[in-house]
């Protein structure tokens, strides 16, 4: 209301199932006890949150920096430095307190933060790594374009970004003619 827009355009939540946490602990080589879950596992609790804007992403991190009673384990910005395959998001580990019958626990929380044009990516990224039958060549040829692919979303969201710039401060990006 303060900003008279909302920075979120999407929110989108997942808790792990039971497998792929067994999954995941095995795979790392954890004990599989509840406290080695607890302690180990930080994404049972998932988030994600898809904004239309980079500026935006930035913004509802600060702002969930700024709740007193959210604190901030771990942070992945993989905006400023994607990963080798284009993949771009903001990803926090936020532990939070829940109240249960007869005491206070903390929790820890993934969250992912991105803009539509990650989600978009990333969803088609999503789905190419499931596929697991495809031939090793088409493999190679489809995760060059994927590369491209994100380059140019990275390059669409930094343009947006200023187009907003401009609208909302009146500040001409040489990008605008
Ligand atoms: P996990 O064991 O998968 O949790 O990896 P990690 O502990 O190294 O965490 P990281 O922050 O790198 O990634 C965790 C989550 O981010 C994944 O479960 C995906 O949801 C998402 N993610 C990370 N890399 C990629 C990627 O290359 N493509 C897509 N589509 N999603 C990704
Ligand atoms: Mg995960």
């Amino acid at each position: 209301m303060v900003h008279e827009r909302n920075p979120i355009s999407n929110i989108q939540t997942r808790l792990k199932n039971p497998n792929s946490i067994i999954e995941k602990m095995r795979r790392r080589g954890f004990p599989l006890t509840m406290e080695s879950m607890e302690k180990n596992v930080m994404d049972i609790a998932g988030i994600r949150a898809v904004c239309s804007f980079v500026d935006d992403v930035y913004f509802v991190a600060e702002c969930l920096g700024n709740q007193d009673d959210i604190t901030i384990l771990q942070v992945k910005d993989y905006i400023k430095e994607p990963k080798d395959n284009g993949y771009r998001s903001l990803h926090m580990i936020i532990e939070i307190p829940i109240f249960l019958q007869s005491e206070k626990r903390f929790m820890k929380v993934e969250v992912q933060l991105r803009t539509i044009a990650m989600e978009f990516w990333a969803n088609l990224d999503h789905k190419l790594r499931y596929k697991r039958d495809i031939d090793r060549e088409v493999e190679k040829k489809i995760e060059d374009e994927l590369l491209e692919c994100a380059l140019l979303s990275a390059d669409l969201d930094a343009r947006m970004q200023r187009v907003r710039d401009t609208i909302e401060h009146g500040v001409v990006p040489d990008t605008i003619n």
